[in-house]
């Protein structure tokens, strides 16, 4: 692996609650920046919005990696955009396959989820004390693992590829890419993170439903602020700006109705 410090040290468990809950754990107790936790399967994996992580055995990654960056908190939003475009290269360089993001960080192959991205941030008086960037990725996975709701949206690598992959490879890539697109969220001026996201958008142009905390909203995704946050054109011609959220990408047909 050619990372100079993601994963040098790892913790591997076979089964655990949660990456990121442990994560958070190691972290608060002072780990070292880098430090990855890898599980073969959780048991309470998290997902964004309060969502589960379906998280079986033998087939996938489940990965938390500790950060601490010198970076302003309002900022973070864009780091979890750069991770998507690590995660998304990462499985180009490994499977050859089109990964696309949809805002903010989940990773589609052919429309449909493949990788999730879920950071969690611990801040103190005003500053990042730490982060846990946590990644699962459907590696290996049959479709007749998930719920029924989720076969139509969800893939795998396996199921993308017809046949398997070595997880320890892409793991391998994973980290180098991720740690990658860190040491630029790091050092580089922070436009440079939206001129390496926006081409890999598969939201951005398209008719979305957002679902927020403040309501649902449906409208043109017309473009991204400075700091990474959608904004949704209505037909009317009414803004409205998400920093988080849920997107469902609507077909113009739907979005008619609406
Ligand atoms: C999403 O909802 O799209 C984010 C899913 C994040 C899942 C990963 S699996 C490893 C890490 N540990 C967790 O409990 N969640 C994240």
């Amino acid at each position: 692996m050619k990372t100079e410090r993601f994963g040098r040290t790892l913790h591997l468990y076979d089964r655990i609650e949660s990456t990121n809950a442990v994560a958070l754990a190691l972290a608060e107790q002072g780990a070292a920046e880098g430090t990855v936790i890898l599980a073969d399967s959780q048991t309470q994996g998290r997902g964004r919005m309060g969502r589960r992580w379906i998280s079986p055995p033998n087939v996938n990654l489940y990965v938390s990696i500790i950060l601490r960056p010198d970076r302003d908190p309002d900022r973070i939003g864009l780091w979890t955009l750069s991770a998507a475009v690590g995660a998304a290269r990462a499985i180009e360089q490994a499977a050859a396959l089109p990964a696309r993001l949809k805002w903010p960080n989940d990773v589609l192959i052919h429309h449909k989820k493949i990788s999730g991205l879920l950071l969690e941030s611990a801040i103190q008086g005003g500053e990042i004390k730490h982060l846990v960037l946590g990644i699962g990725l459907n590696v290996n996975l049959f479709r007749e693992l998930l719920p029924e709701s989720l076969r139509d949206s969800v893939t795998s690598l396996r199921e993308e590829l017809g046949h398997e992959l070595d997880r320890i490879e892409l793991l391998q890539r994973l980290l180098e890419q991720l740690e990658l697109q860190y040491q630029s969220f790091r050092t580089e001026p922070l436009h440079k993170i939206l001129e390496a996201y926006v081409p890999l958008s598969d939201t951005l142009g398209q008719t979305v439903r957002v679902r927020s905390p403040g309501g649902e909203w449906t409208g043109k995704a017309t473009g991204l602020t400075a700091d990474g946050d959608l904004i949704v054109q209505r037909t009317d011609g009414r803004e409205k700006v998400f920093r988080s959220g849920d997107v469902i990408h609507v077909r113009p047909s739907h979005a008619a109705r609406d």
